[in-house]
């Protein structure tokens, strides 16, 4: 896909992954539509995006998007502008590290709905207008972990790993028209999420933790070369593929070593 002068909508932008692909993509000429809930950051943010002489248009709407009324004027805000969105990044994301026998109710519910329901209700509801442009992509950022047992942070893996699923679905439904859809496996990335999510950097093997900015890139690419399954890095890639081959008794001893 040609990204310049095409228009994008990403979720959770305000820092991060999505924060990093606003500035990756904003240099590849593409229009930006941002959202996440920190008003001032997205501000600076446009403000940033906006000063350089060759800027495209990017304009943000801060939106809790766990709150129905909210996402809804979101995305009747995104759909009804002078620019209909051809590309959506599902890219809001959290989790919550702990031991799911002492997980609370409300955790889980607020990780469920924000990694697996919100991005289906999004793309969901953007599909008319990106069915209607000429060519358009859903890019949903799942994680490695959505196919690797990771102890500690269970029910956001199994949220990510509905997002693929859906994804790989979508796929298939998808082919041969106008859309297309992107699922995006980041690995350790240095972010904020371990943070809000309760973990310490330990638990983080430090050699396999890659910049926002060097994620994002490998995203830019991969939707400019309409891939539709991929991962940030060579580390995740070969973790998700090996741990597919291995028995799952093995996987299962691995994963508790090596990510406890
Ligand atoms: N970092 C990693 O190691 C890693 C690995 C694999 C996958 N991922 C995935 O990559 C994506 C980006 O993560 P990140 O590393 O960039 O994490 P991050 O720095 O914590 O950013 C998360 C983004 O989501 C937004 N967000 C959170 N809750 C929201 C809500 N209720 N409504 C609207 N926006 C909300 C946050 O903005 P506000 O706080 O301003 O709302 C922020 O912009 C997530 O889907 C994450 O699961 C991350």
């Amino acid at each position: 896909m040609e990204i310049a002068g095409k228009t994008a909508v990403i979720t959770g932008a305000s820092r991060g992954i999505g924060r990093a692909l606003a500035v990756a993509l904003a240099g590849a000429g593409c229009h930006l539509l941002l959202t996440a809930r920190d008003e001032d950051r997205l501000a600076a943010l446009t403000a940033e995006l906006t000063a350089r002489p060759d800027a495209p248009s990017v304009a943000a709407m801060p939106a809790d998007l766990l709150d129905e009324d909210a996402r809804r004027a979101f995305s009747e805000w995104a759909l009804s502008g002078e620019r209909p969105p051809d590309i959506l990044v599902n890219n809001a994301g959290a989790g919550c590290f702990g031991g799911f026998a002492s997980s609370f109710s409300g955790d889980i519910e607020r990780i469920l709905r924000l990694n697996a329901l919100v991005p289906s209700l999004l793309a969901r509801a953007f599909m008319p207008v990106l069915a209607s442009r000429p060519e358009a992509k859903i890019v949903n950022v799942s994680s490695g972990a959505a196919h690797i047992p990771y102890p500690g942070l269970g029910v956001y893996a199994a949220a990510k790993a509905y997002l693929s699923s859906l994804s790989e679905t979508l796929i298939c439904e998808l082919q041969g028209t106008a859309v297309s859809v992107l699922c995006f496996h980041p690995g350790f990335t240095e972010s904020d999420f371990a943070s809000a999510a309760g973990m310490t950097p330990a638990r983080r093997p430090k050699v396999l933790v890659r910049t926002p900015d060097a994620v994002a890139a490998r995203l830019v690419r991969a939707i400019e070369k309409d891939e539709t399954w991929t991962c940030s890095d060579l580390g995740t890639r070969l973790a998700i593929t090996v741990g597919a081959a291995l028995p799952h008794s093995l996987r299962w001893r691995l994963s508790r070593i090596i990510l406890r």
